[in-house]
C-alpha cells in the first residue's frame, strides 16, 4: 500500500520549528558564557522566520535584548508585551522619534539632526532616550566614520535627554577564514571605546560582534553580541565550521501534483531552456518563485522525493516548477516533496539553496519565509 503523507498547509508547507530556535540559541548561551550579553537579531521578520513568533520564543530562552530594522518591527515586540530593550539597528526618521521614545525604543544613532530631534522629543515626554552611537570601523556601510565620533560625541554631551546605552560597529569580513581585517576593524574599536570610557561617558556596552565572530573570534564578544543567522540554524561561514550544533529552523515542503511522461526531445517550461535528452518522468510541483523559490534555481540544484534527489528540470515558474523523478520508482501524484529540509538520510540546507542560486543563506530564508504562510511547530 502507497503510504501518502497530508501536508498540513495545502500545497506549499512551510514550517518554523521553534524548538531548534530556543536550542540554537541555549547553544549560543553556552557557548558566550554568562559575562555576555545577547541581542538577538530578529530584523527582517526574524529573517523571514517570524517577528513575533521568534521574539517570544528567544525571550522565554533568555535574550537580553533585540536587534530590530524598523520602527515598526520595535513597536509591534512592544505591543507583544516585549519588554527588554530593543535597538533600532538603522536608526530612525526624524519624524519617528516621538514614537520611539514613548515606546522606550533604543536608537543606532549617526547623524546630528537625529540627535536633535530624538533630544527634543525625550524632553517632551520627560525621558531619557537610549542611544547606541553607530561606528563605522571598515564596514562602510552606516555610521560615523572613527574621525567623526568625537564632534559626535561633543554634541550629545550637549543633549542630558540622550544616554549613551551603547557602541556599535559591524564586521565586514567575519565569515572569512583570514580575521586580519576583522582583527583591525576590532582594534580599532576597542580603541575607540576605551577612549570614550577614558573620556567619562560612563560604560556604554560595546557590540560588534555577529554570528561569525562569535563563534570564531572568541575575545570579539565584548559586552554583547549581536546574533542573527546562527539563531536560524546556517552556519555563518562557509570556511569554518561552526564549532556548536545548529538546527535548521526553518523546511519547506509541497507534494507532486501531477506526475508525466515525456518523450525525448520534449520542451520543458518558459523559453524551452532544458529540452529532453531521451524518454524522461517529470513531477509537477506547485511551488515557484512567488513563493520565494528562487527563479535563478532553474535547471539548477535538486528536491527530495522519497529520499532522493529529483532534479529540477527548466525554467521555475511563477507557480510552478519540474522536476526529474525518472530513477526514483513509483512517484506518485500527492507525494511529498523537500525543498528545504530533511527527507531520510539526506538534507536540503539554505546554504546549498543559496550555493546553487548565487547567493547566501540568509537570502535564502527571508524570501521563502516572508513569502510564504508560515506554520510553526512547537
Ligand atoms: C548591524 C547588524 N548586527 C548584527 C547582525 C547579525 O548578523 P548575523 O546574522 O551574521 O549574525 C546584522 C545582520 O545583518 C546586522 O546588520
Amino acid at each position: 500500500m502507497h503510504e501518502q503523507v497530508k501536508l498540513p498547509n495545502g500545497m506549499v508547507d512551510l514550517a518554523i520549528d521553534l524548538t531548534a530556535l530556543r536550542h540554537n540559541f541555549l547553544q549560543l548561551r553556552q557557548f558566550c558564557g554568562p559575562g555576555v550579553k545577547i541581542m538577538a537579531v530578529i530584523k527582517a521578520d526574524a529573517y523571514g522566520h517570524g517577528l513575533l513568533p521568534a521574539g517570544r520564543t528567544l525571550s522565554a530562552a533568555g535574550a537580553d535584548c533585540f536587534g530590530v530594522a524598523y520602527l515598526s518591527e520595535g513597536l509591534s515586540l512592544r505591543r507583544a508585551g516585549i519588554s527588554v530593550p530593543i535597538l533600532l539597528l538603522m536608526g530612525i526618521l526624524p519624524e519617528e522619534a516621538a514614537a520611539a521614545v514613548a515606546a522606550d525604543l533604543d536608537v543606532a544613532l549617526f547623524r546630528p539632526d537625529i540627535a536633535q530631534v530624538l533630544a527634543a522629543q525625550a524632553r517632551l515626554l520627560n525621558k531619557k532616550a537610549r542611544v547606541h552611537v553607530k561606528i563605522d570601523t571598515g564596514m562602510g556601510r552606516l555610521g560615523l566614520l572613527p574621525a567623526q565620533v568625537w564632534p559626535f560625541l561633543e554634541q550629545l554631551a550637549g543633549l542630558p535627554e540622550l544616554e549613551l546605552a551603547g557602541l556599535i560597529s559591524h564586521f565586514a569580513a567575519a565569515d572569512w577564514a583570514d580575521q586580519s581585517y576583522t582583527q583591525q576593524q576590532l582594534e580599532g574599536f576597542q580603541e575607540l571605546v576605551r577612549q570614550v570610557r577614558a573620556r567619562g561617558w560612563g560604560a556604554p556596552a560595546s557590540h560588534i560582534a555577529n554570528s561569525a565572530a562569535i563563534l570564531d573570534v572568541h575575545h570579539s564578544h565584548l559586552d554583547m553580541v549581536r546574533a542573527g543567522i546562527m539563531l536560524y540554524g546556517s552556519p555563518p561561514s562557509l570556511e569554518t565550521p561552526p564549532p556548536v550544533e545548529l538546527r535548521p529552523v526553518m523546511s519547506l515542503r509541497t507534494q507532486v501534483i501531477q506526475v508525466k511522461d515525456v518523450p525525448a526531445g520534449a520542451s520543458i517550461s518558459y523559453s524551452r531552456t532544458y529540452i529532453t535528452p531521451g524518454p524522461v518522468r517529470l513531477a509537477v510541483l506547485p511551488v515557484g518563485y512567488c513563493n520565494g523559490y528562487n527563479r535563478l534555481l532553474s535547471n539548477q540544484g535538486w528536491v527530495l522525493i522519497k529520499g532522493q534527489p529529483a532534479p529540477i528540470r527548466g525554467r521555475v515558474c511563477m507557480n510552478l516548477m519540474m522536476v526529474e523523478v525518472t530513477d526514483i520508482p513509483g512517484v506518485r501524484e500527492g507525494d511529498v516533496v523537500t525543498l528545504l529540509g530533511e527527507d531520510g538520510d539526506r538534507r536540503l540546507t539554505a546554504d546549498d539553496l543559496a550555493a546553487w542560486a548565487g547567493t547566501i543563506s540568509y537570502e535564502v530564508h527571508c524570501l521563502l519565509g516572508n513569502s510564504n504562510f508560515r506554520r510553526y511547530i512547537e
